[in-house]
């Protein structure tokens, strides 16, 4: 059958709009694909759950005893009962720590020109549903990730010149910083702002774990160095105390 100049120009015009029409198919599909990766981004749903990379769950539900309550009964312990820690309380007490508060990311504790020097890491020894292991917490996104496999906590006691009930606790957190990060501010004085800061962050996990039944202490006795191997941290984390944390051992 022959085919005139008039039906060529139809036939173009359907392949052209039957083109269009799929390229609008397809950016139909990217763009759901699109909304839901961002949704699912924005709920943690689209990072998965591993052992190498933890999402803590966020505050516990509140049994609040009053503050006065807190700071009478906070004791130094070095004793601790064999037990697991839940991942509720390592999150919760993370997130005492150094957790964020405010969209605009400002955190339980105060920093020095809002800088956050401070980097927190956890020994793991037990911990429900956590390997054994050093972890790195994300106080942005209240995660932890792995950094190390293996149970450190003996290593950790030893580099805090045996001290070893250290590794009786079910887990150690250790506190480092980067000075840089105030000092580039605030001269040699953003040495004594970090070390305030540690404070800060410390005393807050402290009460944390008072409320929540368990118990801690701070230790500063430990060799820089030999923790910086042990955790395998960067160049510019310096360790500044660590906090063992456990049940009290003897209730
Ligand atoms: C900066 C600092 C470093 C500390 N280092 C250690 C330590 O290495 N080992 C230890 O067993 N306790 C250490 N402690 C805990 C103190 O010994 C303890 O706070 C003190 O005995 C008072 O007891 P309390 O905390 O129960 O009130 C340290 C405390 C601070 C504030």
């Amino acid at each position: 059958m022959p085919v005139n100049n008039e039906d060529i120009a139809v036939i173009f015009d359907e392949m052209d709009e039957s083109r269009f029409r799929s390229a609008f198919r397809q950016m139909k599909f990217m763009v759901v694909c699109l909304v839901v990766l961002i949704y699912a981004a924005s709920t943690g749903g689209v990072m998965a759950q591993t052992q190498e990379n933890i999402a803590l769950p966020k505050i516990l539900p509140g049994d609040e005893q009053a503050l006065s309550q807190l700071l009478k009964q906070r004791r130094s312990v070095r004793e601790f009962q064999d037990v697991s820690l839940s991942l509720e309380e390592i999150g919760q007490l993370l997130w005492a720590a150094q957790g964020i508060t405010h969209p605009l990311g400002y955190r339980t504790a105060p920093s020095a020109g809002a800088l956050y020097p401070l980097e927190l890491y956890v020994v793991v020894g037990q911990v429900e549903g956590m390997d054994r292991g050093v972890y790195h917490y994300l106080a942005k996104e209240q995660r932890l990730v792995k950094t190390l496999d293996g149970d450190k906590r003996k290593r950790l006691a030893r580099a805090a010149y045996w001290q070893s009930w250290i590794s009786n606790a079910s887990a150690v957190v250790v506190f480092a910083a980067v000075y840089k990060r105030t000092t580039r501010k605030y001269g040699s004085r953003g040495k004594r702002f970090v070390h305030i800061e540690v404070g800060h962050a410390a005393q807050n996990l402290f009460l944390q774990a008072v409320s929540l039944g368990l118990a801690s202490v701070v230790v500063g006795a430990f060799g820089d160095d030999d923790v910086k191997d042990l955790l395998q941290l960067p160049d510019d984390v310096e360790p500044m105390i660590m906090m063992p944390v456990g049940k009290k051992a003897g209730r």
